[in-house]
């Protein structure tokens, strides 16, 4: 054909991380059919959604079935009622957002991966290690990209004194509790960051995905910091808090006041989907604002403290072991040093081969991540149990 691709995929790498992981884990049980793996690689929820969620979405379906009560499209930003228990939701954590700043749609990882298309040519800060989709879909836009590094010394929750490429205005993601490290910004942490972009003019784009897992006195919200309002995006999602990883749905804060140049960033974040998302299907947005539900969140905290205690199992193996990790405690992952120098993809292998345990190799979230090896609590309490045990023999 004489048209061009989009040369900029050139610079990512040629499959995405968790799929490279399912391609090297498949081509290993084909080989060994009657293994039992535990996979503990990618963070998908085991539970299934609980009985507030799946009575709300019955109902809707219902709904769906009567002439009286069919729904064709959604609106383009959600109900107004889904809008609004998220606005209260943020009420009850201890910040302020208008249900007009908050855009449903189907999932954190869209929006990330979305969000640089109503942005110009910028310089990106991302930390490494982290999350892929924020560099790779930059990379795939092709911005310029700045690294901030995190490390065992900055408790992988670098600030703004860690940049390397000067101070200047940049367009700045920030996730906290982190994927993968666990580590989470305290109060004063998450201040600089916002200090930091005020001064410079940067916008921050916070990834709030897995907040429903603080136990301690930390901000769940980037708006519970003040001026946020003023430079900062949010992204929040129910994959991990109401296990809808395979449901899909989650949202965007873009706050009216934000304004590059002139250019209120809300009005181009609606127009963009507008055009290009037709929003998220009226039962499943019912069983959303089920779980924001006083109910609800009793419902989902039930599943997050069953996952706290495998994040508890695999964190107190680390301790016995004498293997330095993070996390664990505010966040469904743990991060840990792999064992005598090892790489983090020799390591998959060993733990691959030797004990049919499936994680992720540090490597995969950037090159600061050598090394080191991520653990997800998210299986079943028997699953994880029984990989501490075979974990327990092999290190
Ligand atoms: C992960 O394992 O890092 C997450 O499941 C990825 C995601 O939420 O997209």
């Amino acid at each position: 054909m004489n048209i061009n691709a989009n040369s900029n995929f050139a610079n990512i790498k040629e499959t995405y991380l968790f799929s490279e992981i399912g391609a090297r884990v498949r081509k290993y049980q084909e080989a060994n059919p009657s293994a039992s793996v535990i996979r503990l690689g990618i963070g998908d929820v085991t539970l299934p959604l609980n009985k507030v969620v799946v009575d709300a979405m019955t109902e809707a379906v219902a709904e769906m079935g009567v002439k009286e009560t069919f729904r064709g499209y959604p609106p383009e930003y959600g109900y107004d009622f889904l809008r609004q228990a998220i606005s209260d939701y943020y009420t009850r954590n201890g910040s302020s957002v208008p249900a007009s700043d908050i855009f449903v749609s189907d999932g954190a990882k869209s929006d990330c991966g979305n969000f640089p298309d109503i942005l110009g040519s910028n310089e990106i800060l991302i930390p490494d290690p982290v999350y892929p989709v924020y560099l790779d879909s930059n990379t795939m836009n092709g911005n310029h990209i700045n690294l901030v590094t995190g490390s065992a010394d900055n408790g992988f929750t670098p600030s703004p004194s860690d940049i390397t490429t000067g101070d200047k205005p940049y367009v700045i993601y920030i996730c906290s509790p982190n994927n993968p490290t666990g580590a989470v910004y305290t109060r004063d942490g998450l201040k600089a960051w916002v200090d930091y972009a005020l001064k410079t003019g940067s916008l921050i784009i916070f990834d709030a995905a897995y907040e429903a897992f603080i136990t301690e006195d930390i901000p769940h919200s980037i708006f519970e910091i003040e001026g946020a309002d003023q430079c900062a995006v949010e992204i929040c999602s129910f994959s991990k808090f109401a296990g809808f990883t395979g449901t899909r749905c989650g949202w965007t804060v873009v706050p009216s006041g934000l304004d590059a140049g002139g250019v209120k960033l809300q009005k181009l974040w609606a127009r963009r989907q507008a055009t290009k998302f037709n929003g998220v299907n009226y039962p499943v947005q019912r069983g959303a604002q089920a779980a924001l539900s006083v109910k609800g969140i009793e419902a989902c905290m039930e599943a997050i403290d069953y996952y706290r205690n495998n994040a508890k199992m695999i964190a107190d193996l680390m301790s016995k072991k004498g293997i330095w990790y993070t996390g664990g405690t505010n966040s469904p992952y743990i991060w840990l040093k792999c064992p005598n120098g090892m790489g983090g993809w020799e390591f998959f292998d060993m733990l691959l081969n030797e004990a049919q345990v499936v994680g992720t190799p540090g490597e995969g979230f950037g090159e600061a991540g050598a090394g080191f090896f991520r653990l997800t609590s998210f299986g079943s309490a028997e699953a994880t149990a029984e990989a501490v045990a075979r974990l327990d023999k092999l290190l």
